[in-house]
């Protein structure tokens, strides 16, 4: 990437920018000291800024030995003025690692205008050099901000959220922005609710997603929209979620589900082509059941193979502990084949077990394949052309699970990743986008029988299958999407209910009374009525896909000020406690436990 100049009053050019063809330029440099070495009296310094590193070099036998000692007592992080000549490196000296390596800068003055504590944390530099424990980091989080790694990663983002609004901007979508201060929206999470002092007992929420107010644009006629949007859910925190994460939302008009795939693997595409990768052209579709059934999952990992298969037949009839009962109650019993996974030990598979038990199994069932014959306590039941229907091949290791599907296929989800990752069977740089569509409608409570939304309420239902609703609404698929890059949830979006007599039956079969409707959603309805166009969106995690182009593991590196596990802000220190005025202020009362 070219960077400009950013040339001002205090510097001419940017540390990290020179280049050979810099040599024999007069440059005024400001940066922060990475690190200064006295070799016997030459002194270099490495001065950094956001562009990068370069080399700094004091010869007492040009700037004078007073200069050379300044610049050798210079502690980390000083922020310096520099001015110097670019002088090329001779050739034993030119580091290849470093992007200005060709070239330092020949100092003649130095000025110390942002002196420094000594910092809390190392400013680490490349993978060698160690980093700080995760919290001091967070706690020191504009000391960690200035390591090449998180510099990256924000600037990263940055270029994305512009070919983001660029991208969509061509295509005629209008960026509006919604409230912040609003109503609860029903995305599954908890909200984040903000008191009111004028109207006492009154509150907010803050938005978990646009998703109402992008509908009602629609009705209001603006027809393609899109945000990149703040949202705030109060949930169990992972690696993959923040309390608050930005979506890039899209919502538009006289649209069907093909339209909004189309778009959405444009602009996937692009960013894709901005983070310096490639997305394919064409992005394959898997239904929800099929995924299910495959892997156990709604957001299949495709970079490798390891598929669920059913085994069922190989022992049904059979009085076999481990299955007999799973398989008379209407279970399956069902697995992955491992390749290779005959070596594994017996504290490995041990592992594994426990893997299937914390995900509510009841534990696995091993079988491997050695010199031709099967091993395993299932060995002995299986003649030959049960042991058939297996297809363990030489060396195969299969892991089986008997029971319900609802309880099995995550557990077996669990054991797939988990093989994956001890088999190292991920190939590096691997990519695998897939859609994955026609989600059901509703998911029933196993012991209430109660319905939820799998997406949310005011996702259409897919047309062949609204005569379901008055019968076994749980069977109903949805004209809802996903969008799945190697086992994380990139983004999701559906079709929505533009009838207001359908959204009405819906709210019903979700034991949404027509009052709490009202009360909850009544501006939805409201602009239902008013003449609403066929429309459906979808919304991207924004913070995902840095993290994926970034090749981060974590959302909080590629945030500026992102919240722990535990949902802190460890720099800023919140949240926390405020004054017994400020309560009574907005009315209310804290019980402390
Ligand atoms: P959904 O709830 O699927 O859909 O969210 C869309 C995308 O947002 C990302 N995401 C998150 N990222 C970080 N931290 C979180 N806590 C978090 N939660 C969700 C995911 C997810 O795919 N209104 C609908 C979209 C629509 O129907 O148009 C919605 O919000 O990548």
């Amino acid at each position: 990437m070219s960077e400009p100049a950013l040339a001002t009053t205090h510097r001419s050019h940017l540390c990290g920018a020179l280049r050979a063809e810099h040599v024999g330029t007069t440059v005024r440099l400001g940066g922060w000291v990475h690190r200064a070495r006295d070799l016997g009296g030459l002194v270099f310094v490495d001065l950094r800024d956001r562009a990068g590193l370069v080399q700094v070099s004091f010869d007492p036998s040009r700037t004078g030995s007073e200069l050379a000692a300044r610049a050798a007592s210079l502690g980390a992080e000083t922020v310096v003025l520099v001015e110097g000549v670019v002088t090329e490196r001779p050739a034993a000296m030119r580091n290849p690692d470093m992007a200005t390596g060709d070239v330092e800068v020949r100092a003649t003055t130095l000025r110390v205008v942002g002196p420094a504590d000594t910092p809390a944390i190392p400013v680490a530099r490349g993978k060698s050099e160690q980093l700080a424990a995760e919290d001091l980091r967070l706690r020191h989080r504009f000391l960690d901000l200035r390591r090449e790694e998180l510099q990256h990663n924000v600037i990263l983002r940055h270029r994305l959220m512009q070919r983001t609004r660029r991208y969509l901007s061509d295509a005629g979508f209008l960026e509006i922005e919604t409230p912040i201060l609003t109503k609860p929206t029903p995305e599954g999470a908890r909200d984040y609710l903000v008191p009111s002092r004028v109207h006492a007992g009154e509150f907010y929420a803050l938005p978990q997603s646009p998703q109402i107010y992008k509908q009602l644009l629609m009705v209001s006629g603006f027809d393609r929209y899109f945000q990149i949007a703040r949202c705030f859910r109060d949930e169990d925190l992972r690696a993959d979620r923040q309390p608050e994460f930005t979506q890039i939302d899209v919502e538009a008009s006289f649209v069907g589900q093909e339209d909004v795939m189309r778009v959405a693997e444009g602009l996937t595409r692009a960013l894709w082509e901005e983070g310096g990768s490639a997305a394919p052209a064409e992005i394959p579709r898997m239904s929800y059941a099929d995924a299910m059934e495959r892997y156990g999952i709604d957001r299949p990992d495709l970079r490798y193979g390891m598929e669920i298969e059913d085994v069922s037949d190989a022992f049904r009839g059979l009085d076999f502990p481990f299955t007999s009962a799973a398989l008379e109650a209407g279970g399956r019993v069902r697995g992955i084949r491992v390749p290779g996974g005959a070596a594994l030990s017996r504290k490995q598979l041990d592992e594994l077990d426990a893997i299937v038990k914390s995900a509510g199994g009841r534990g696995l069932l091993r079988i491997k394949r050695v010199n031709g014959a099967l091993e395993g306590p299932a060995a002995k039941v299986l003649d030959e052309s049960r042991a058939a229907k297996l297809r363990l091949a030489d060396g195969e290791l299969g892991l089986y699970l008997a029971g319900e599907d609802r309880l099995a296929n995550p557990a077996l989800d669990r054991v797939r990743q988990d093989v994956a990752q001890r088999m190292r069977l991920i190939p590096d740089d691997a990519r695998a986008f897939v859609w994955v569509t026609d989600f059901p409608m509703f998911e029933r409570d196993a012991a209430s029988g109660a319905l939820g939304a799998v997406h949310h309420p005011f996702t259409a239902p897919h047309p062949d299958d609204v005569p379901l609703l008055a019968t076994e609404p749980w069977k109903a698929r949805a004209l809802a999407y996903d969008l799945v890059l190697n086992g994380t949830e990139l983004g999701g979006g559906s079709i929505r209910i533009s009838d207001p007599a359908l959204q009405a039956r819906v709210f019903a079969l979700l034991g949404v009374d027509d009052e709490t409707a009202r009360a909850r959603f009544g501006f939805l309805l409201e602009g239902l009525r008013a003449g609403a166009p066929p429309h459906g969106g979808i919304a991207f995690g924004f913070d995902r896909i840095v993290m994926l182009l970034a090749g981060a593991t974590s959302l909080r590196d590629v945030i500026a000020f992102p919240k722990t596990t535990a949902a802190r802000a460890l720099f800023e220190g919140a949240p926390s406690p405020v004054p017994a005025a400020d309560l009574t202020e907005l009315h209310i009362n804290v019980e402390r436990e």
